[in-house]
C-alpha cells in the first residue's frame, strides 16, 4: 500500500533557506553542491537537518541511504538525537546502535563520523550533509563524494570559517568563482540576527569580548590571516624539524593520560629542540610511573599533576626530586599555552614532524565568557601540546647558565630514549 507522508518544512529564516534549500549555481540551475560558510549559531545544523530529512521524505524509496556526516562521533550522535526529537514519532524507526532513522517510505538516514574516512566508502548515497566541514578531514569529503557518484546525489557542505588552509575553504572559493553545479553562500551572525534566531546584544557582546580577527572568523565567516590557529601555521612550520636532536636533554615535560587520552613525554635540549618523544596508553599507573622514571632520567621534569595524576606525580617526586608537578587551572593552563605560543612565534623551538605538529596545527581558539582560550577541537587530543608546553615552561624556569653547568660539552646520555652526544 502506498504510504502518504505529509511533510511541512520547518520555518527557516530567509537567508538560511536561500543558502541551504534554494542553492543555485551561476547559471541559475539548482546546485548539486552547496558550499556554505557560516557564523556559529547561525542555524547551520538545524537548517541542514531540515534539508536532509526533506530529501529523504520526498525522494526516498526502499533501500535509499541519506547521510549526515560530522567531524567526530559525539557530534554525529547529537545530530541523530536532535533529528529524532524533531520528527513525529510515527515518522521513523530508529536504530540507536547504528544511528539510523528509517522512514515509512523505506529510506534510511545514517549518522556518520568523519574520523575514519575508510568507513565512508562503499555505499550509494542519495543526499548528504557534511556539518562542521572545516573540521572534517579532506579524505572524508573525498569518500563522501565517491558515495554520491552513482546516484548523482546532492550535498550540503557547511561550517565555520577556520583559516584558509583546509578543503572547505578551497572548495568554497571554487563555488564562489561560479563552478557549474556549485552554489556558494555566507551566513553571518547579522543574517541570523535579522532572521530572529540570534540576539543582537549577544553578538555585540562577543564583538567587545573577542579579538577582532577571532570575531571576524567565528561570527562574520571571514578567515583570519593566522588561519584560526592560535600559534600561527606559518610559525609552526618554521619550528618544524625532521629529526630528534642528538644533543643532551636538559628538561622534560609530560602530560599524564586521564581516561581515554595518552601519556606523553617530550624532552628538549639546550636550544629547545626536541630530544625525545614517547607516548603510550592504557598502562596501569605503576607501569606508567616506572616508564616515566626510566625515560626522564635525572633531567628536570615538569609533569601535569591535575586530578587523577596528582598522587602519581607525588609518588614520582618522592623517588626523583628532579620531577615536579604542575597543576592546571583555567588560568595556569592559559598562561602555559601563551608561553608556548611566544616560543613558537619567535621560532625558538625545534619540533619534530609528526603527532606534536599535527596537534599544534589542529589547535583552535575557544571562546568563553571570560575570554579566548586555546584548545584542541572537540574529540581531538591535546596531550602532545600540553607536554610540549610543560617542557617549554621547565626550560624557561631553568637558567641557561645552569644548563652549561649541568651538561658540559653537550652532556651525557641519560637514558636510551633521551639521547646525548
Ligand atoms: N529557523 C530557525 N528557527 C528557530 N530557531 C532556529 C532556527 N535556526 C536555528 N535556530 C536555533 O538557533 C540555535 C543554533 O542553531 P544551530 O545549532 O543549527 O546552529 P549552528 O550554526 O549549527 O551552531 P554551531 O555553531 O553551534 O554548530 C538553536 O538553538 C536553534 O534551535
Ligand atoms: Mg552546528
Amino acid at each position: 500500500m502506498p504510504v502518504t507522508i505529509e511533510y511541512e518544512r520547518p520555518w527557516l529564516y530567509p537567508a538560511q533557506q536561500a543558502a541551504i534549500f534554494d542553492a543555485r549555481d551561476l547559471n541559475g540551475q539548482a546546485a548539486r553542491y552547496a558550499l556554505i560558510e557560516a557564523s556559529t549559531k547561525a542555524g547551520k545544523t538545524v537548517g541542514c537537518m531540515a534539508w536532509l530529512v526533506e530529501q529523504a521524505v520526498i525522494h526516498g524509496s526502499p533501500g535509499r541511504s541519506y547521510w549526515w556526516v560530522a567531524p567526530v562521533y559525539p557530534q554525529a550522535r547529537i545530530a541523530f538525537r536532535r533529528i529524532k526529537r524533531g520528527l513525529p514519532r510515527a515518522l521513523y524507526r530508529a536504530n540507536d546502535g547504528e544511528m539510523t532513522l528509517t522512514l515509512p517510505n523505506g529510506s534510511t538516514i545514517w549518522f556518520k563520523s568523519a574520523e575514519k574516512p575508510d568507513n565512508l566508502y562503499g555505499e550509494d548515497v542519495y543526499a548528504a550533509v557534511i556539518d562542521e566541514a572545516s573540521r572534517c578531514r579532506e579524505a572524508s569529503w573525498i569518500a563522501v563524494r565517491s558515495t554520491l557518484t552513482a546516484t548523482r546525489g546532492p550535498v550540503r557542505i557547511i561550517g565555520n570559517v577556520k583559516g584558509r588552509s583546509n578543503w572547505h575553504y578551497k572548495l568554497a572559493r571554487k563555488a564562489e568563482a561560479g563552478e557549474p553545479g556549485m552554489a556558494y553562500a555566507k551566513l553571518t551572525a547579522w543574517d541570523a540576527v535579522a532572521g530572529g534566531v540570534l540576539a543582537r546584544e549577544e553578538i555585540e557582546d562577543a564583538q567587545r569580548l573577542l579579538p577582532e580577527n577571532v570575531f571576524r572568523e567565528l561570527y562574520l565567516a571571514e578567515p583570519s590571516d593566522d588561519d584560526g590557529n592560535p600559534f600561527g601555521l606559518k610559525h609552526i612550520d618554521a619550528c618544524t624539524v625532521r629529526e630528534l636532536s642528538p644533543a643532551a636533554t636538559v628538561c622534560v615535560g609530560g602530560d599524564l593520560a586521564k581516561s581515554i587520552d595518552w601519556t606523553v613525554l617530550i624532552g628538549l635540549d639546550k636550544r629547545r629542540c626536541m630530544t625525545g618523544f614517547d607516548r603510550w596508553q592504557k598502562l596501569p599507573w605503576d607501569k606508567t610511573s616506572e616508564r616515566i622514571l626510566g625515560l626522564v632520567g635525572k633531567a628536570p621534569t615538569l609533569l601535569d599533576s591535575t586530578g587523577v595524576g596528582d598522587p602519581v606525580v607525588e609518588g614520582l617526586t618522592k623517588k626523583r626530586p628532579t620531577i615536579e608537578g604542575f597543576k592546571f587551572t583555567a588560568t595556569s593552563k592559559q598562561q602555559l599555552m601563551e608561553g608556548l605560543a611566544v616560543a613558537i612565534q619567535s621560532h625558538d623551538l625545534g619540533i619534530v614532524a609528526g603527532p606534536v605538529i599535527a596537534e599544534l596545527e589542529n589547535f583552535e581558539y575557544r571562546y568563553t565568557r571570560t575570554g579566548v582560550r586555546y584548545s584542541a577541537p572537540d574529540g581531538y587530543h591535546d596531550d602532545c601540546v600540553m607536554a610540549l608546553a610543560l617542557a617549554v615552561e621547565k626550560h624557561r624556569q631553568l637558567s641557561p647558565a645552569m644548563f652549561s653547568a649541568m651538561a658540559p660539552g653537550g652532556g651525557t646520555r641519560i637514558s636510551p630514549w633521551l639521547g646525548g652526544s
